[in-house]
């Protein structure tokens, strides 16, 4: 008889075969070491030039990184702190998601606070805050055996934090202690401005306009929408570099595949393009044809990537040939829309904008709208961003228009729309 056992170890079996020791994709950098981020990293050489440059100078700067969902904004970041962190040893660089409901004041003091593990007055900020590090777990566990999150990740719901009465201040006292130990500044990145309402992010920029004039270099990221485009416009001094992250190229793309598949291959490091072992399991076809699907978008990438090699190995393949690509790649589109666990009306702007090849304020007609029980194209909008960050849909590059368009994945065989 087959065990549960037995199947986890044929699985595993499953992708070996593949020459792989696990399958290298992830939804997001945050679930990575920063080596492995280091490794899989590919191209932005650009950007990186842009950002590294500002770093030359001894001026504390404001960055902005923005970008369409999936983009690569936090894994951008990411490189850019860890290679910091490599380069100058004498700065603090520190990170976070914006928590819902914080201010950017209290939000940067907590990314500060617990990158400074040995300060006393640090650690008690955050202990009053009701955010414990491992530090303040272990000497205080007596006290604070009750109920408070565990663990340092600060995630994207809602923790039990209890506002500091002055965050700017504790903030500037803060930093004043890190700049004693770190001459070379302080980096507070925060990822995820836009994961709030529109109205909300531009209520946190206008109050944190003296926080960001303030001791520290930010590194804010957000995608437009979220950001309004008129918040980039309406702040413009407030950042020196409003850095846009685009879709990807094809070279890059394929190079980016070369990487995540080095991290994981066993018995064969080739990383030369012109070399077909650099793509192993794939073939320079099937690994050229998944880079021009996946349309440039890192993410969607990711999730592909995931769906094709789950697929192979279900099917026990040693390679990605074009059948067991196109089998991959059919499993996507159903993997994608069950991942997305859409509510009524996101399924039925999705089976709009499958029926109709794209959607735009233009093109929408009054029937439609009325269908959907809005009044106007700027309500689905929401919707149809939704769709985009399930990799169901995506914004087509047109500046004056928002023109969206699904991901021409083949269609499976039980699509019904
Ligand atoms: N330049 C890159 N090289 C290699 N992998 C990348 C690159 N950019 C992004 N990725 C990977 O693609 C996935 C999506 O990227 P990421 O999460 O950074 O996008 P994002 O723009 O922050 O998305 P969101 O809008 O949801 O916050 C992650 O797994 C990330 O590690
Ligand atoms: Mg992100």
């Amino acid at each position: 008889m087959t065990t549960a056992d037995d199947i986890f170890d044929q699985s595993g079996n499953n992708i070996q075969q593949l020459g792989l020791r696990e399958i290298p994709f992830t939804e997001s950098p945050t679930d990575l070491q920063s080596e492995t981020l280091q490794n899989i990293f590919t191209g932005r050489q650009n950007e990186l030039r842009q950002i590294f440059n500002l770093f030359q100078s001894r001026e504390r700067r404001r960055i902005l990184v923005y970008g369409r969902l999936g983009i690569g904004k936090s894994a951008f970041l990411l490189e850019v702190l860890s290679v910091l962190r490599r380069k100058r040893q004498d700065m603090l660089t520190t990170y976070i998601s914006l928590p819902a409901n914080l201010d950017l004041a209290t939000t940067a003091l907590i990314a500060l606070a617990r990158a400074m593990p040995d300060d006393e007055w640090a650690q008690r900020q955050l202990y009053q805050m009701g955010i414990p590090t491992d530090k303040v777990l272990k000497e205080r566990s007596a006290e604070i055996s009750g109920n408070l999150v565990i663990g340092g990740k600060l995630g994207e719901k809602d923790l039990p934090i209890t506002k500091p009465l002055y965050p700017a201040v504790s903030l500037d006292t803060l930093l004043e202690r890190a700049q004693e130990k770190y001459p070379q500044g302080v980096v507070i990145a925060i990822d995820d401005l836009d994961k709030q309402n529109p109205s909300v992010v531009r209520q946190l920029m206008h109050d944190a306009q003296g926080m960001l004039k303030g001791r520290a270099w930010f590194m804010l990221t957000g995608h437009p929408m979220g950001m309004t485009g008129d918040l980039l416009t309406s702040e413009r001094g407030l950042f020196d570099l409003q850095l846009k992250l685009e879709e990807l190229d094809q070279p890059t793309m394929y190079q980016m595949l070369i990487n995540y598949l080095n991290s994981a291959r066993i018995n064969n490091n080739c990383t030369d393009p012109n070399d077909p072992r650099s793509v192993l399991p794939f073939l320079p076809e099937t690994a050229q044809r998944f880079c021009e699907v996946s349309l440039g978008k890192p993410r969607l990438f990711n999730r592909l990537g995931n769906t094709i090699l789950s697929t192979a190995a279900d099917f026990q393949a040693t390679l990605i040939t074009s059948e067991v690509l196109s089998q991959g790649l059919k499993a996507a589109a159903p993997t994608l829309r069950q991942q997305a666990a859409l509510n009524v009306q996101e399924e039925r702007v999705r089976a709009l904008l499958q029926r109709r090849g794209s959607l735009s304020d233009e093109t929408i007609t009054m029937e439609e709208l009325e269908q959907l029980g809005v009044r106007s194209f700027s309500d689905i909008l929401p919707f149809l961003e939704r769709l985009e960050e399930a990799d169901l849909a995506h914004q087509l590059n047109q500046d004056d228009a928002k023109v969206f368009a699904p991901i021409p994945l083949p269609p499976s065989d039980d699509e019904t729309l």
